[in-house]
C-alpha cells in the first residue's frame, strides 16, 4: 500500500514508475473542479501513483491552492501522497503584484519566501520534494545550498532538485548540496537529453531524471499534425501499436523508458484512463531496433 511505505532515503525517493503533472489541472487546463481534483487524486492512489508535480507558478499561482483545498477537506489523501514543487520563476501575476517582468530569482530569500507561500498554499507542513524551476543566472550555490539546509532542518522541505539546469550548472550545486532528481523536457519531440550529457550526469551520480512533456505535450498525438515530422513518428507508432497491442501513448512512454537511466514521465494528462494506460504500458519493452526506428524518423535523418 502507497501509504504503508517506510521513510525515504535519497536513493529510493524516485521509486514509482510515473509521476503527475498537475499543470493543466487548474486555470492552465482543465479547471478542475474540487471534488473533480479529489476523485483524481483518489485515482492516482488507487494505482499507486502518488508523487504529484507542482509549481508555484500554475495556474498563475493557484494550482496548488486549488490542490491545497482538496487536501483540507481530505487529510488522510496527504498522508498517501507526495508533493513536488518548483519555485524560482516569477511570472506577472495579480497574485504577486510586486513582479514587474517575468524573470528567474534562486536568491535564498526568495527559495524560502517561496516554500512558505506554497506550504500555506498547500494546507501542509511539508514539501516532499522541492525543484528549482528553472536556472537564474545570476545563482550562486552556496546560497542555494544554505536555504536548502535550512528548509531541510526546519522540516519544510525533504528532498530537493532541479530542473531545466544545463549539466555544468547542475554539477556546481550538487558537488556542495546532494540533488534526488533532475526534471527535463524529454520526448520523441525534445531529444537533446539523450546528447547533451544530462541522463550521463543522472547516471554518474545516482540521481533520477523525469521528464517533463513526454507526450510533446500532446502534438505527437495530434491526429491532423501539419509537422511532417510529427506524421512519419506517428506512421512508425502506429505500426508500434498494432505488434504490441498498444494505444500510441504507451509506445511513446515505453520508449523513454528504455533508457538505462531510468527516466521518469511527469503525465501531463488529467483523465485516469490514461493514467491507466500509462501504468499498463510498462508491459512493452521495445526492441534496440525498434528504439532506434523512432530516434531515426523523429530526427529526420539516417543513423550514421
Ligand atoms: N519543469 C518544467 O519546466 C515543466 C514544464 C512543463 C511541464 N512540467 C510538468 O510536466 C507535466 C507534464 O507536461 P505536459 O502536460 O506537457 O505533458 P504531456 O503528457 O506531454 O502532455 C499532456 C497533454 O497531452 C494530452 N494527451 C495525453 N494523452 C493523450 C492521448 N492519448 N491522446 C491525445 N492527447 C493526449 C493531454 O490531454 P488530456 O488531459 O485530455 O489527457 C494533455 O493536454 C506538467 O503537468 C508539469 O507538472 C514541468
Amino acid at each position: 500500500m502507497a501509504n504503508n511505505r517506510g521513510p525515504l532515503s535519497l536513493k529510493d525517493y524516485n521509486t514509482a514508475p510515473f509521476i503527475v503533472g498537475t499543470m493543466r489541472m487548474g486555470h492552465w487546463g482543465r479547471n478542475m473542479n474540487a471534488s473533480e481534483i479529489e476523485k483524481f487524486i483518489e485515482g492516482c492512489i488507487s494505482m499507486d501513483l502518488i508523487d504529484f508535480d507542482h509549481a508555484d507558478i500554475y495556474g498563475s499561482y493557484t494550482t496548488e491552492a486549488d490542490f491545497g483545498t482538496v487536501l483540507k477537506k481530505r487529510p488522510d489523501l496527504r498522508t498517501q501522497i507526495r508533493i513536488t514543487t518548483k519555485c524560482g520563476i516569477k511570472i506577472v501575476s495579480d497574485k504577486r503584484p510586486d513582479h514587474k517582468i517575468k524573470s528567474y530569482d534562486l536568491n535564498k530569500d526568495h527559495i524560502k519566501r517561496s516554500v512558505e507561500n506554497s506550504l500555506l498554499a498547500f494546507r501542509t507542513d511539508h514539501i516532499d520534494n522541492l525543484l528549482l524551476h528553472r536556472p537564474d543566472i545570476l545563482f550562486d550555490p552556496y546560497e542555494i545550498a544554505q536555504a536548502f539546509t535550512e528548509l531541510k532542518k526546519e522540516g519544510k522541505v525533504k528532498y530537493f532538485g532541479v530542473s531545466n539546469f544545463s549539466v555544468s550548472q547542475f554539477e556546481l550545486l550538487q558537488q556542495i548540496f546532494p540533488l534526488c532528481t533532475h526534471q527535463v523536457e524529454i520526448s520523441l519531440l525534445h531529444r537533446e537529453a539523450f546528447e547533451n550529457g544530462i541522463l550521463d550526469q543522472c547516471q554518474k551520480w545516482g540521481v533520477t531524471p523525469s521528464a517533463w512533456s513526454p507526450l510533446g505535450g500532446g502534438a505527437l498525438l495530434k491526429s491532423s499534425s501539419e509537422d511532417h515530422n510529427i506524421t512519419e513518428v506517428q506512421k512508425i507508432v502506429n505500426s508500434l501499436c498494432q505488434k504490441y497491442d498498444a494505444q500510441p501513448d504507451q509506445i511513446l512512454l515505453a520508449w523513454l523508458r528504455k533508457h538505462p537511466a531510468g527516466i521518469i514521465p511527469v503525465l501531463g494528462t488529467s483523465k485516469l484512463s490514461r493514467i491507466k494506460n500509462a501504468i499498463e504500458s510498462l508491459n512493452i519493452n521495445l526492441s534496440h531496433e525498434e528504439w532506434y526506428l523512432l530516434w531515426q524518423v523523429a530526427t529526420g535523418t539516417e543513423i550514421a
